[in-house]
């Protein structure tokens, strides 16, 4: 029976192998609808789903509200700015008056790492985590691992290099949790400031140099510098950070091989990667943004279709 072993979709923390075999699958079944005419299904016609974000998004939040329209769910965006969260009122109040009208599904985007798992408390449907704080943003990691399964028909001892601010990225640790549950193997290149020390203890490689990065990896996944987690500021200078770990032409070049080029995007061109690098042909970051309107379909198909009725 096509559904997940779990009710909600929180993170890869502690997720099943077989529960992201079967994400991928559906995904690429999707991607073949989403090539068709007429890309709209019937399979969650009379289901009501709720974007919840309190945090910008761009990718996210547009490709939860077409997956759901292509699976002909009915759809209502929160948007926390021009909500009464900003009369007092609590996440708790907010999110129960919501389940009050309903719902069948809640998707949240939170600042807060934790709170889609509180989220579960207050709510009684399934739940699904498009990005809580610098804990998991596990979509987009479903669908950078789909984006891999895509280009190269399997995961497992890939090589897969993550380039960045690790230490403020969810994205960074649902692709690790996830990668390594299906066989991959990981690098993480930063500076050794945006690695926290505990990354060493999840079996990953850890360089600071990129061309080493470069060399040894199938794949690259590269993350932008989060200058507005950063405080007073980690790196002194974007021209700096460019210098020393930006994937620029002439480093792709030096290379005897194509690696694959990923970005979850938003992108700062020149400063984590050159125009040249990121509109190549050996860049697949639009089709990972394609692959998330399939990735979101078909969790929300697993989470909420029709074998989840009995
Ligand atoms: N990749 C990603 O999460 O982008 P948005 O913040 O635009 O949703």
């Amino acid at each position: 029976m096509s559904r997940l072993s779990t009710k909600h979709f929180i993170g890869l923390k502690d997720a099943k192998q077989s529960d992201i075999q079967l994400i991928i699958d559906t995904a690429l079944t999707f991607r073949e609808v989403l090539e068709r005419p007429i890309k709209k299904i019937p399979s969650l016609k009379g289901k009501n789903i709720v974007n919840l974000f309190f945090e910008n998004s761009t990718r996210t939040k547009l490709s939860f509200e077409l997956a759901e329209k292509r699976l002909s769910a009915d759809v209502m965006n929160f948007a926390a700015s021009s909500s009464s969260l900003n009369k007092g009122e609590s996440l708790r109040d907010t999110v129960q008056n919501i389940q009050a009208m309903k719902i069948d599904c809640a998707v949240m985007r939170h600042p807060v790492p934790g709170s889609c798992l509180k989220l579960t408390e207050y709510l009684d449907c399934p739940i699904v985590n498009a990005g809580d704080g610098t804990n998991e943003h596990p979509t987009q990691a479903m669908l950078d691992i789909t984006s891999l399964y895509e280009k190269f028909g399997k995961i497992k001892n890939l090589k897969v290099s993550i380039v960045g601010d690790i230490l403020h990225s969810r994205v960074a640790m649902s692709n690790i949790l996830g990668l390594q549950k299906m066989g991959a193997k990981v690098l993480l290149c930063a500076p050794p400031h945006l690695i926290p020390k505990f990354m060493s203890e999840f079996g990953v490689r850890i360089s600071h140099d990129i061309n080493e990065a470069l060399e040894w990896s199938d794949a690259l996944n590269i993350l932008r510098i989060q200058r507005e987690r950063m405080g007073i500021g980690l790196v002194p200078s974007v021209k700096e950070y460019r210098d020393l770990f930006g994937v620029t032409k002439e480093r792709l070049q030096r290379l005897n091989k194509e690696v694959v080029i990923m970005h979850p995007g938003p992108i700062n061109r020149g400063v984590e990667v050159d125009t040249y690098v990121a509109d190549s042909d050996q860049s697949v970051i639009l089709n990972q943004v394609l692959n998330g309107v399939a990735v979101r379909m078909s969790i929300l198909y697993l989470l909420l279709g029709v074998a989840n009725e009995s």
